[in-house]
């Protein structure tokens, strides 16, 4: 695997009341993106932040890249404000984008990295038409909403056919994943081809931060300099451990 595997931290999961400081903290255990989800509770069941959040983070973290992960319905209106505010890419959902080739060309045209992303339940051919566009294409591996959610399996055959088809084209853009990331999962999902990984539970919900993000991007760089991809470990899958109590399901 010749890409540099990135992790994109998201907040998602984080302590709002200090949202710097814990970013902060992700980003100095090895994350390079940080990863902003915003959620308006009518394309997602959930509502998250806005620019002014965006904006605040800015200030906190000048030169990081910010990922905005838009799972909002006519994301066009709000596009101009969170270029405003500090986005580097932003990343909008086939599912809610009637005219997906002018909102990637709009984002362009806001200085930012446009990118498109799936639900577990769209195929990847929906793409086919917009690959040349994007900056990278984000394959949701849970259904967005809500962090902590478990991996969706099929996710790895995605990313798969989209690495394919990346190279049947001769295209350069990059493949994120998001959901479920994890210590037990992130192996798989590198062998797959995912290239840039979003974590939120595994970084932000127990333990020291920067810690969580050293070990998960360690596990993952191993996983893509260990050679071929081998079958997908099912008993493993299986046998991950109880947090389902836990886990919102979507
Ligand atoms: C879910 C969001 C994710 C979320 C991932 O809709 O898009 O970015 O934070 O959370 P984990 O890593 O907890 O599955
Ligand atoms: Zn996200």
């Amino acid at each position: 695997m010749a890409s540099v595997i990135e992790l994109a931290p998201s907040i998602l999961s984080a302590n709002f009341a200090q949202l710097g400081v814990e970013a902060k903290a992700a980003l100095e255990g090895g994350g390079t993106v940080l990863h902003l989800d915003v959620m308006d509770g009518h394309f997602v069941p959930n509502i998250t932040i806005g620019p002014p959040v965006v904006a605040s983070l800015r200030k906190t973290l000048p030169n990081a890249t910010f990922d905005c992960h838009l799972m909002i319905e006519n994301p066009d209106d709000y596009i101009p404000a969170f270029a405003e505010a500090g986005a580097n890419w932003i990343s909008v959902h086939q599912e809610a984008c009637v005219h997906l080739d002018r909102t990637l060309h709009l984002i362009a045209s806001h200085n930012c990295k446009p990118a498109v992303v799936i639900n577990p339940a769209t195929p990847v051919h929906m793409l086919d038409n917009v690959l040349d566009l994007v900056h990278h294409v984000l394959i949701m591996s849970v259904n967005p909403g809500f962090g902590a959610q478990h991996f969706i399996t099929n996710s790895l055959n995605k990313v798969r056919d989209l690495g394919r088809l990346r190279e049947a084209r001769g295209l350069d853009f990059r493949i994120e994943i998001d959901g479920g990331v994890a210590l037990d999962t992130v192996a798989d999902i590198v062998r797959a081809g995912a290239e840039i990984l979003v974590a939120g539970n595994a970084i932000f919900s127990h333990g020291d931060i920067r810690e969580n993000a050293r070990t998960l991007l360690s596990a993952a760089r191993a996983a893509a300099s260990s050679g071929p991809a081998p079958r997908l470990r099912r008993a493993a899958a299986a046998a991950r451990p109880s947090k389902e109590g836990q886990r919102r399901q979507a």
